[in-house]
């Protein structure tokens, strides 16, 4: 074949430029108001849905929405009062992508900042990065007006001492409960017990909670996807990440493509639950992928789903030992929530279904995810 010369060069690369990317997803219908988030959400979508229908930006409105989540200390898995790391420290992941100018930001390992969505977005409108991490992200976010606080609270210091106490060498023994020279503990008694002086306001049902989330660390988060009537999309993903994590680790939220993903001209996607797996298949941006594909919101989740357990040789023993949910817009408004198993375990033994909120212009709602296992 004959070398092209400069010119056809150039000629092919603004060929190359005006040709549509692939074919567009098989939309049914003109978009519509819609907001969808994981199941802690519910707030927030009615918060975004007000937004949306007042004519504010899609993004602003996500961000919004989620904040609501971020700034609960009762929500131990996103921003304030999120579960620390092993150290005891709070430490935070963000993203956010922005469907009309198609641009995206994240932050990941923040420290002491208490709504790392907002910065996420700081660092796509006011940087030429996409990505802060650590102390990088905690001094640009104190640069950009935040305040530096603590967002340890004491249900989540009181947790982190119980697993602390639970952590044992061979011989059974931890630096971190009663020393060898302490009474004997009385037989029986919970790790939890001795921590009562400490936190004499901590009612039982706190302590048992405790004592639960030390035993099963959570990687709850909240995502939300939204779309307006003109067809803008975007949306943010948020959480304080694996309880009790090695400091530094960083999941799949802030993980452009993974933990969130938006192309308006087809949809957006995110992720709740265990990041390690959503990033070893880059499942937002495998979702939209599918989505341009043609294949529906439904569909595409449950592909992907695939490809996680396909990662585990389809072994139910140890697929059960996480969960994980994805969750899907399409432009046209058509969405999906879908999860690894049927259900999850609650404290007291029971399984509640697992669910994603829906708010389409009027009161927020549950919704069953679609799911690869049944959980028994
Ligand atoms: N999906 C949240 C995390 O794994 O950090």
């Amino acid at each position: 074949m004959m070398p092209l010369n400069r010119r056809q060069l150039l000629a092919g690369t603004a060929m190359a430029a005006a040709t549509p990317l692939a074919s567009p997803a098989q939309s049914t219908g003109a978009p519509k108001n819609i907001i969808i988030a994981s199941a802690n959400g519910l707030e927030c979508c009615a918060k975004a849905m007000q937004m949306v229908k007042a004519g504010r930006d899609t993004l602003d409105a996500v961000v919004a929405g989620v904040n609501i989540v971020e700034l609960d200390p009762k929500d131990n898995s996103v921003g304030y009062g999120g579960l620390p790391n092993e150290e005891g420290v709070v430490e935070l992941d963000a993203s956010v992508m922005h469907g009309p100018t198609r641009r995206a930001g994240s932050v990941a390992a923040i420290r002491g900042i208490k709504t790392p969505s907002n910065i996420a977005k700081l660092v796509m409108e006011q940087t030429d990065h996409v990505m802060l991490v650590g102390e990088g992200a905690t001094r640009f976010a104190k640069a950009m007006g935040y305040k530096e606080e603590d967002l340890l609270t004491e249900e989540s210091r009181l947790a982190w001492l119980v697993w602390k106490r639970m952590l044992k060498n061979p011989s059974g023994h931890s630096n971190w409960s009663d020393g060898l020279d302490a009474p004997p503990a009385k037989p029986g008694a919970k790790p939890s017990a001795a921590l009562q002086r400490l936190f004499p306001n901590a009612s039982a049902d706190t302590l048992a909670w405790a004592e639960w989330m030390a035993l099963h660390p959570t990687t709850g988060t909240i995502n939300c996807l939204a779309l307006n009537s003109k067809g803008e999309m975007s949306g943010c993903t948020t959480t304080s990440g694996l309880a009790w994590k090695i400091p530094g680790r960083v999941g799949d939220s802030p993980v452009i493509g993974a933990g969130l993903y938006v192309d308006q001209e087809v949809g957006g996607a995110g992720s709740t639950g265990r990041g390690e797996e959503n990033i070893r298949v880059a499942g937002a941006h495998s979702i939209v992928e599918l989505m341009r594909a043609g294949r529906s919101p439904q569909e595409a989740v449950m592909e992907v789903m695939k490809r996680i357990a396909r990662n585990y040789d389809n072994d139910l023993a140890r697929l059960a030992k996480f969960d994980i949910n994805f969750y899907a817009l399409r432009k046209d408004g058509v969405f999906a929530g879908g999860s690894l198993w049927s259900g999850t375990q609650r404290r007291d033994g029971s399984f509640t279904s697992q669910q994603f909120a829906v708010n389409d212009g009027g009161a927020s709602r549950l919704e069953n995810c679609v799911h690869l296992y049944e959980r028994k």
